[in-house]
């Protein structure tokens, strides 16, 4: 087992319970009924359950407006109920995290009761009142992400209040001390019960800008990636400079906590915003979200290009995660299809870092159908940010053939059961060893046995078009992953020969690969390539890494692993020459290692080297350096720069060191 923190191994499975499974008859889900279910979340083989609110709540936004942080809500249960819930689910060895709304309450919590009361009520400033604009109109132009402006008239006290969401979710005010310690103390009330951790809700807007001025216009309303959707940028409602001191709190409480407790934020936003909330040395969030293969187009090179520029900005502390659905968005099989669903899983499961999966999309469970007039979702309007009915992807769980798909045995449940549940449910497709459900089981086994697929390196591969590849290596283990975005059969070439230990098919279509991978229409495929040997002079020249510089040395590592490593790791554009590389792939352990690399050092002022890596055969590890440039300018200038003719030189017992001090020579001279 590896020893790293459990949620970077571990797989996170997302329960909103209002769905899971009814065990008193209401038409809503209860912690009785997840108790219940408990043996088929552990039987899936995830590690850790995340359950969205279960406080009490009026339900304007099913949960997400908490009438009470350190209660139950009686649809649910009793705290008995929870204890008995949280006991079974560490019985399983499985880890509960649970989600905490930071940002607002209900407008029904006794805090806001009182605080409405009177401009000088003790709670008044546990909320954000501001008198209005002299004509009347609200304190600044902000907008709640459910449509309409974010402030509300108090016709009493003459102030409005603040609510980025509905008019019934009150903002609470960070910056009273009363109230951020009331809201921690809700958090060690929740973390002495012995969760394992929180997705905090919407959490970067809990830091606002001490004035409150209007936010500036968006130019790019709706852009994947901008603050989508409203017309404003939501910079001052959501101001880092308060945050990164927040979480730095939010770690002291989690932190004074034994067993790796966790916190996961809901972070939207532009890249390199959603970065910072790692924090400066990993003292944010663990990990916010990570949405950004939901809004994409699901293309091979789109998809791809997502997780790479998601590499490329990640430090090195933080670990990254995916997320492909949840309950604020569409179904990831009506998104993408039944087919391209099973594509998505081997992807979810296989790339570095967490992976959440949403109930039900181990089904493939589509989109509910929900009658009009029926809408439960209170953001289904016209002005609000969520441009869907997010009740389709909230239906209930199916459990089986039976009425109501298994869930309840209400009247009604209090959203429709998808039309497909006869067939579509976990007692059918369990039975039925090649369905999406057997596909999870088994990717979530092969997940469990290899590193390389938990913690290991991760670095795209060259492939033909539609498709997408990539290797995750851990020691001496190898796997690639391809996954093929069309409905049309693709080739990939292996870098090293190997066996498939999964298809999307589940069927054995071929074990052994060599040079070539078939992949058939929409057909993703894990296959082990053989291990590395093991050889000590080898293992010297490893990695190196030097700000974004990484140069790989390792005479028993195919071509294309390790170019595609200096590409995705290192920032460099990398040129290669494909003689070279065949030589390379024909010349696995025997002949010479020739690898030829044009390498463009973009940063360097448009400077270009060419990089010789040879392997002796004979001394089988001593490689010779040798470096040129590609034009014979160029390579007068490459001879003066210093460290060439120390490297080329030395008899390299010290390569690595030597190639580390030339890369960083380059740098400085660029
Ligand atoms: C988050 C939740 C969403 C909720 C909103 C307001 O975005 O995921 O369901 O409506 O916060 O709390």
């Amino acid at each position: 087992m590896t020893d790293s923190p459990w949620w970077k191994h571990g797989v996170i499975y997302q329960i909103y319970p209002l769905s899971f499974q009814d065990s008193t008859g209401s038409g809503m889900g209860d912690f009785q009924g997840i108790i219940q279910r408990l043996d088929y979340i552990a039987d899936l083989g995830v590690d850790a359950i995340w359950m969205s609110p279960f406080y009490p709540s009026p339900m304007a936004d099913f949960g997400y407006d908490v009438a009470d942080y350190t209660g139950v809500d009686s649809m649910f249960g009793n705290m008995s109920t929870f204890d008995r819930l949280l006991a079974e689910i560490h019985k399983r060895n499985l880890k509960l995290l649970i989600d905490f709304v930071p940002n607002h309450s209900s407008d029904e919590h006794p805090w806001f009761v009182e605080s409405k009361k009177s401009k000088d009520n003790p709670k008044r400033d546990w909320y954000i009142w501001r008198d209005p604009k002299k004509d009347g109109s609200p304190p600044n132009n902000w907008v709640s992400m459910f449509g309409g402006p974010a402030w509300t008239l108090d016709k009493t006290t003459g102030q409005y209040h603040l609510h980025s969401f509905l008019n019934k979710q009150p903002d609470l005010n960070w910056r009273n001390p009363e109230l951020k310690k009331a809201m921690f103390d809700a958090m060690r009330f929740w973390l002495d019960k012995g969760v394992d951790g929180f997705r905090l809700d919407a959490v970067p807007m809990i830091a606002k800008h001490p004035d409150l001025p209007d936010n500036p216009p968006n130019d790019t309303p709706n852009a994947q990636d901008e603050y989508s959707s409203t017309s404003l940028k939501r910079v001052y409602s959501e101001y880092y400079e308060n945050l990164h001191p927040l979480y730095e709190e939010f770690r002291k409480v989690i932190d004074a906590y034994d067993g790796e407790r966790l916190l996961v934020g809901e972070v939207w936003g532009p890249l390199d915003v959603w970065v910072s909330n790692y924090g400066k040395e990993g003292n944010g969030v663990h990990m916010p979200h990570n949405f950004r293969l939901i809004n994409i187009e699901w293309k091979a090179d789109i998809v791809q290009k997502t997780v790479d520029e998601l590499e490329d900005a990640l430090p090195k502390f933080a670990w990254p995660n995916y997320v492909l659905a949840n309950h604020d968005v569409l179904r990831l099989a009506s998104r993408i299809g039944q087919e391209q669903a099973r594509v998505a899983a081997v992807m979810l499961l296989t790339l570095r870092g967490t992976p959440t999966m949403y109930y039900g999309d181990e089904l493939g469970l589509p989109n509910g159908d929900i009658p009009l007039g029926k809408e439960r979702d209170p953001a289904a309007n016209p002005d609000s940010f969520v441009t869907i009915n997010r009740d389709v992807a909230r239906t209930p769980m199916q459990w089986s053939a039976n009425p109501f798909a298994g869930f309840t045995r209400a009247k009604q449940p209090w959203l429709p059961v998808s039309l497909d549940y006869k067939t579509r449910n976990v007692a059918v497709l369990n039975e039925r060893p090649r369905s999406i459900l057997s596909l999870y089981k088994r990717l979530l086994r092969v997940r469990k046995q290899s590193q390389a697929l938990q913690i290991g390196s991760y670095a795209a591969i060259e492939t033909p078009a539609d498709v997408y590849a990539y290797i995750r290596e851990h020691e001496r283990e190898r796997m690639l992953v391809a996954l093929n975005f069309t409905n049309e059969e693709k080739f990939v070439k292996l870098p090293i020969e190997g066996k498939v230990v999964l298809n999307t098919r589940l069927d054995s279509d071929s074990d052994r690969v060599e040079q070539k991978l078939k992949l058939r229409p929409n057909e993703a495929v894990i296959v082990e390539l053989r291990p590395g040997i093991p050889d000590p002079k080898a293992s010297k020249a490893a990695i190196l890494e030097d700000r974004g510089y990484v140069l790989v040395v390792d005479d028993d590592l195919g071509a294309r692993t390790l170019l595609s490593r200096i590409v995705s790791r290192s920032g460099l554009r990398v040129k290669t020459a494909n003689d070279g590389l065949e030589a390379l792939d024909l010349a696995y352990e025997e002949a010479p290692l020739m690898i030829l690399l044009d390498i463009m050092m973009p940063r360097l002022d448009g400077f270009e080297v060419v990089l010789r890596l040879q392997a002796d055969p004979q001394l089988r590890s001593v490689p010779v350096v040798a470096v040129t440039a590609s034009d014979e300018k160029k390579k007068r200038e490459a001879s003066m720069l210093p460290g060439i003719k120390g490297v080329l030189a030395k008899a390299q017992e010290n390569l690595v060191e030597e190639v580390e001090r030339f890369v960083k020579e380059l740098a400085q001279k660029g």
